[in-house]
């Protein structure tokens, strides 16, 4: 990974150094840049000279501390958290109270890995997309503590939508937001990404989606927010924009948005396909306590059922998404999620168990009960294992529960019920 990131950067014009912990393994990384820029070079991606400044830019070292003079130092050490903190710990007292320090985890909380850096507003996390030298995309992720300066949606660049295949595409992702203010225990969102809700600026969103349809004149887009609905002022502003642009569209959202009717309105009118929604539990039992601040879920529960007919009157589809193995979750539930996708005739149905994810509230949580099964084993982090003890179902009582629920909920039949029940609820809500 860090030879990619070092001969992107080194192509785009900067001075490398690219540090590791032996010389054979500097050999090694090298040996690979350079078989990579030939490839380059024989396809004809880059020129002979773009080839010899990129290896110009590149010099090698097995001394950290010649990172002192680094404005940005991108770490990519095997993932293991403890020997990123101990990198993180030398580069924050190495480099200038300037530089940034970001990470390339692909799974560990960047909060935990800032937490070593004496200075953890300067650490943010990257994501590159690959192969790195070909795609030229990176994700940037800031941690709980990571600063404004550091991190703003503002200055986050826009993807070079341009450079996909865009007929291996069905859809194509688009960020207007980060985090979300309920912070449910089981979310990642907050932990991973953000502890503060922000926006991107709507001219920059606007952007994107021009750039989207230089390349798919009637694209398929997903708002790839937490929350995406969370400020209504901000998407009455947004979607006029979007009138007659031939989008359709999709986003994750909270139930509050069935409360602005002009809201759908305008949701409508630009093309929403669906949302998606967090409704977490078919019944009250599970939701008290299920958001960190306040019971916002539990308070809205008696309207669940109002406010899907209410969206999907609008003509766009809710998406219920229900999280099994909640604490109070009985073997009852699996037929409570039945009875309710019968009655509110929602349209799409998501089921995942609870999953206890290392660094959210609802890991330590359930460490400290002693209920997890095995302590910090991403395998079972799938959403469809069961990898901790439930309360009062049994292990037993949820898997079984939970296959049984998938097998009923999504056989043909029942599919076909709920595509059918949608049209005929809007056929008689416009007769
Ligand atoms: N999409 C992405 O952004 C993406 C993709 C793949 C991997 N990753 C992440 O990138 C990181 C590296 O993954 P990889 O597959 O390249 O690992 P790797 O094991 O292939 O390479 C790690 C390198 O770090 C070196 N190293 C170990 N300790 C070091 C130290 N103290 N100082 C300097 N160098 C040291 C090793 O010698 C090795 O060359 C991981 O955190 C991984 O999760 C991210
Ligand atoms: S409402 Fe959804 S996105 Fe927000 S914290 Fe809860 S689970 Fe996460």
């Amino acid at each position: 990974m860090g030879n990619g990131i070092a001969q992107m950067a080194a192509l785009a014009g900067y001075t490398v150094v690219m540090c590791d912990i032996t010389s054979d393994m500097l050999e090694v990384g090298m040996g690979e840049i350079e078989r990579s820029l030939g490839k380059l070079l024989a396809k004809e991606r880059i020129t002979p000279s773009q080839r010899e400044a990129a290896l110009e830019n590149l010099a090698t070292t097995t001394a950290l501390p010649d990172a002192a003079d680094a404005d940005l130092v991108v770490e990519a050490v095997p993932e293991k958290l403890d020997l990123k903190k101990r990198v993180f710990a030398e580069l924050d007292a190495l480099c200038g109270g300037d530089a940034i320090l970001a990470t390339n985890t692909s799974a560990i909380s960047i909060s935990s890995i800032a937490s070593a850096a004496g200075k953890p507003e300067r650490v943010v996390g990257t994501h590159f997309f690959g192969p790195v030298p070909l795609v030229g995309l990176c994700e940037i992720i800031g941690g709980l503590l990571t600063s404004k300066d550091t991190f703003d949606m503002a200055d986050a660049p826009v993807p070079a939508f341009e450079l996909l295949d865009i007929a291996k595409y069905n859809r194509l992702t688009v960020q207007t937001s980060r985090g979300c203010p309920h912070h449910c225990e089981f979310c990642a969102s907050s932990v991973v990404l953000t502890g503060r809700y922000k926006q991107k600026p709507i001219a920059k969103v606007l952007n994107e989606m021009e750039r989207i349809q230089a390349i798919w004149a009637r694209p398929f887009i997903e708002f790839a927010d937490d929350n995406t609905f969370v400020d209504h002022a901000y998407w009455r502003e947004l979607l006029p924009a979007l009138r007659g642009k031939d989008l359709r569209w999709f986003a994750e959202t909270d139930l509050s948005v069935a409360d602005d009717a002009r809201l759908l309105d305008l949701m409508r009118e630009t093309g929403c396909a669906q949302v998606l929604v967090g409704l977490e539990s078919p019944a009250e039992t599970g939701l008290a306590g299920l958001e960190l601040r306040n019971d916002w879920k539990l308070r809205r529960f008696p309207h669940y059922r109002d406010a899907i007919r209410t969206i999907q009157s609008h003509g766009i589809t809710v998406n219920g998404c229900f999280v099994l193995g909640l604490d109070g979750h009985t073997s009852d539930v699996f037929d409570q999620v039945i009875a309710f996708v019968r009655e509110t005739g929602l349209y799409e149905v998501q089921i995942t168990v609870q999953t206890p994810f290392p660094g959210t509230p609802l890991y330590e949580r359930l460490e400290r009960e002693g209920r997890l099964l095995e302590a910090a084993n991403w395998k079972t982090c799938t959403l469809f294992d069961v990898n901790f003890r439930p309360r009062p179902m049994t292990v037993d009582q949820l898997r079984q529960g939970f296959r049984r629920l998938a097998v009923e909920l999504y056989n043909e039949e029942f599919t076909n019920w709920r595509r059918a029940n949608f049209r005929k609820f809007r056929r008689e809500a416009h007769a």
